[in-house]
């Protein structure tokens, strides 16, 4: 859990920003509720010196990266920062590729705690060699970083990097929008969700499917939308990289960062990656299994309609009669041998658990 630079800033990022996103999020309370790391994403990197050690750009952060992570380290928090496995980043930038044990051994100077290696200008490179390297680098580098796949899924990276990464994403990059399509490959979180279906049995605790990070708060979707958004990534065990403009939220952005519930289903210590277990075209009830016998799950409506439904409560596999939890609500709001109509907004979700 944290932030990430790249969904709100791109390479409009400076260290004031970082220093200020730090503060906010201590300020919004949101460490205290498991948000730890500040990740720096690309647009840092300016050239190497002559032994080959990556200097940032000193225009945007003249106090260097050192100093950065310090101040980062200061409000008891931990520091990441972006790389690319290829020659460049997808912004230009200088990449890794050649370069993953002096870099490596750099950032562990610097005293980061996480690293995202992502994945242009690759340029025929195999991945499980290149993202093999970064991670035996990391390992040797004599600090404990966690190592963030940022492949976007086209070589199946859950298929071979449970010991390679702490996590991969699994798709191109999330876009601000409900099921819009950006040029280079970039997707709405809903397509992204589509794209989760059948790799929940790869995550786990240490090693977890990225859907990329939280668009929650960025202005292109309403509130309703943000709260399926984020309920999804919660009940997918997905890493919660906020990606908004932490300093200027308003309240009820806010709000879903900071729903303990949904943050609780997120980080249940079991570890497992909800899945899809019923699918009406417009309407999809998704699952998973929470520890202390108690089950989470999410009623979907993708319809643009208000809809009212029919819950068979056996087809989903419940026999007993359970109390009913709202997330949102954050109260009982009935039980299962007395309620099975659920009305829910179009583009909602109805997010509860059932104890
Ligand atoms: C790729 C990644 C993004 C971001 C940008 C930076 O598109 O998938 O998450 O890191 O690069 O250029």
């Amino acid at each position: 859990m944290g932030w990430n630079s790249w969904n709100k800033f791109a390479c409009g990022i400076n260290e004031k920003i970082v220093r200020e996103m730090a503060d906010a999020l201590v300020a919004t309370g949101m460490s205290k509720l498991g948000y730890e790391y500040i990740v720096l994403d690309d647009c840092w990197q300016s050239a190497r010196k002559g032994d080959g050690t990556i200097i940032a750009d000193s225009t945007m952060f003249p106090s260097g990266i050192k100093n950065l992570a310090d101040y980062v380290h200061s409000k008891g928090l931990k520091f990441g920062i972006h790389t690319c496995g290829g020659r460049l980043s997808c912004n230009n930038r200088l990449g890794s590729h050649g370069y993953e044990v002096i870099d490596a051994n750099t950032y562990a100077e610097w005293g980061v705690d996480f690293v995202k290696l992502d994945w242009c200008f690759s340029e025929g490179i195999d991945p499980v060699k290149a993202y093999t390297d970064m991670s035996t680098a990391l390992a040797k580098s004599g600090r404990p970083i966690v190592f963030s796949m940022c492949e976007w899924g086209g070589s199946r990276p859950w298929t071979w990097a449970k010991n390679v990464g702490h996590l991969w994403r699994t798709t191109g990059d999330i876009q601000d929008c409900w099921d819009c399509k950006a040029s280079f490959g970039g997707y709405g979180w809903t397509s992204i969700l589509d794209m989760q279906v059948g790799l929940e049995k790869f995550a786990g605790p240490g090693h977890w499917n990225d859907p990329d990070m939280l668009e929650v708060g960025n202005g292109g979707m309403k509130y309703k939308e943000y709260v399926a958004h984020f309920s999804f990534w919660c009940l997918l065990a997905a890493p919660l990289m906020a990606g908004n403009d932490l300093r200027t939220m308003n309240d009820s952005i806010k709000m879903i960062f900071t729903n303990e519930n949904a943050i609780q289903i997120n980080q249940d210590k079991l570890g497992i990656q909800g899945s899809k277990i019923f699918d009406e075209g417009d309407f999809e009830v998704w699952s998973k299994k929470l520890s202390n016998n108690e089950t989470a799950y999410i009623l979907f409506n993708r319809n643009f309609e208000q809809k009212t439904y029919q819950i068979d409560w056996k087809k989903l596999g419940v026999t007993r009669n359970k109390q009913m939890f709202d997330i949102w609500k954050n109260t009982i709001v009935g039980n299962t041998k007395t309620t099975s109509e659920f009305t829910i907004p179009g583009h909602s979700v109805f997010f509860y658990k059932l104890k």
